[in-house]
């Protein structure tokens, strides 16, 4: 799931840090949860360093961009961004103050020194593996050494996860993520993960249990669980047992107040029977799915080396909509990967129309260096890519407000999260992701209300009390 042009900020990290010392850290976060969890994990390493967050870059002793490299747009964006900085950089070095620069994320990674290279005004790089090295790293940077911190060993894979003081955890709000895999195995051959964020690794249960119980304790009502390929995760339970995502569900279950449990992003091939039990036993497990399937035609799954057809996506979805007859469905594509004709794409359009997607993400394919797909031939040509990708979103698009505006007259659990934009509103979540404006006596910032929704825009439900 994208996020872009995402600033992350932290309006709490704790005030008795800030000294007349304390530096300012800039941070902007581009691509997935994944990259947002762990803007708010570099925040808080950097809080222990005497770094306060702050929104205005003018302001800044350190800017961060945690970059994200899963297409070619999102990737040449950073170097666009690097040569604002350059200026910047320059004009506040005439002014006799100093701005470091820091590069994060799956650029980092895949990139390396490549980026001090091509853009000199990078004091550092750091790579998503090696999160827990940013305080080492910034001091060296302060010292005046270039650094680039992208070796990792596997069994340091989770090393950058310490559990974080809790006063910044609860300024974090009702909300929040918690890794529990990382990396991918698959191998897509149309994707860079499996190169940026590494092997499969599965965080152990007792840490997990244990982080999801202090955000319980801080407040947090709602966790989604996050990984490359969450349900990919496995466990030890209790007698060596072995777990998968839905037996870990369970467990997080218990835990007193946690009112809801969300999880990205999924792949067809690891649904197990544990999983579809969960969401029929568990009604916090929201009922929502990602399950990316990126194309309807068996053809063009086969080239991308998803190792599902088709119909297994579509019978693996009548299981789940059998035990949870509610459960809303989300999912990827990609339109114009290389060899893919009209008929393929057609098949593409059949299966969203027989899976009716609530909410849904579409690209047009990019080729990434170093990945199978780009050295295919017959690559589709860009206008087709654009027509194909135009007619996709019409349709996703259409599914979309017409989930929304069935909701419309019904009684819905909302999680209040934030006061709204208006006085008198708060902002809450459907059970399906969806923004609810809530009038602000329907409830406090982290209950779950039932409002009934009187009128659905175009990114929010509205709603009135019952
Ligand atoms: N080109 C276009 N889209 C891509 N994605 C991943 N790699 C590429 C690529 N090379 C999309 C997939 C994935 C989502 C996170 O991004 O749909 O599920
Ligand atoms: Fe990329 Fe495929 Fe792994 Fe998803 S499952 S991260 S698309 S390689």
């Amino acid at each position: 799931m994208e996020l872009n042009d995402t600033i992350t900020h932290d309006e709490t990290a704790p005030a008795e840090a800030a000294t007349a010392s304390s530096k300012k850290v800039f941070m902007k976060t581009y691509g997935c949860q994944m990259n947002v969890y762990d803007s708010q994990r570099m925040s808080d390493a950097l809080a222990v360093e005497g770094y306060q967050p702050t929104e205005t870059i003018d302001e800044a002793d350190l800017v961060l961009i945690n970059t994200c490299h899963i297409r070619e747009k999102a990737a040449e964006k950073v170097y666009s961004q690097l040569g604002r900085l350059q200026k910047m950089k320059k004009e506040r070095a005439a002014l006799g103050r100093d701005m470091m620069v820091g590069v994060a994320g799956c650029v980092a990674q895949a990139e390396g020194d490549e980026i001090i290279r091509r853009a000199p005004v990078v004091d550092l790089v750091i790579g998503p593996q090696t999160y827990h090295r940013l305080p080492d790293v910034v001091r060296k940077a302060r010292a005046g050494e270039k650094v680039v911190e992208t070796e990792y060993a596997v069994e340091d894979k989770f090393e950058h996860l310490p559990t974080a003081p809790r006063k910044v955890v609860r300024s974090r709000g009702v909300t929040a993520f918690l890794t529990v895999q990382e990396g991918c195995d698959k191998f897509c051959t149309f994707c860079v993960v499996p190169y940026t964020r590494g092997s499969e690794v599965s965080r152990p249960v007792a840490q997990i249990v244990a982080e999801a119980r202090q955000l319980a304790e801080a407040g947090v009502r709602e966790v989604t669980l996050l990984g490359q390929n969450v349900n990919a995760w496995h466990g030890e339970g209790p007698a060596g047992a072995e777990w998968g995502l839905g037996q870990l569900l369970f467990e997080l279950a218990k835990i007193p107040g946690i009112a809801r449990l969300r999880y990205t992003t999924s792949h067809p091939r690891d649904i197990d029977d544990a999983l579809i039990e969960a969401h029929r036993d568990l009604d916090i497990l929201m009922p929502y799915l990602h399950l990316p399937v990126q194309s309807g035609s068996d053809r063009i799954l086969k080239a991308m080396n998803r190792k599902h057809t088709a119909a297994d996506y579509l019978r693996l979805i009548e299981r789940i909509r059998a035990v949870r007859p509610d459960i809303a469905m989300s999912g990827d594509f990609i339109v114009g990967f290389p060899g893919e004709t009209d008929e393929d794409f057609d098949a593409t359009m059949q299966l969203v129309r027989e899976v009716d997607y609530a909410q849904a993400f579409s690209f047009k394919y990019s080729p990434r260096p170093g990945t199978p797909g780009a050295d295919l031939g017959s690559h589709v040509v860009e206008s087709v890519k654009d027509e194909r990708l135009q007619l996709l979103q019409a349709l996703l698009f259409k599914q979309q407000r017409d989930f929304a505006a069935s909701l419309v007259g019904r009684e819905l659990d909302v999680l209040v999260e934030k006061p709204g934009r208006e006085p008198g509103q708060r902002v809450g979540r459907s059970p399906w992701l969806q923004p609810v404006i809530v009038d602000e006596n329907a409830g406090e910032i982290g209950d779950i209300v039932t409002v009934r929704i009187t009128k659905a825009g175009s990114n929010s439900l509205f709603s009135e009390p019952v």
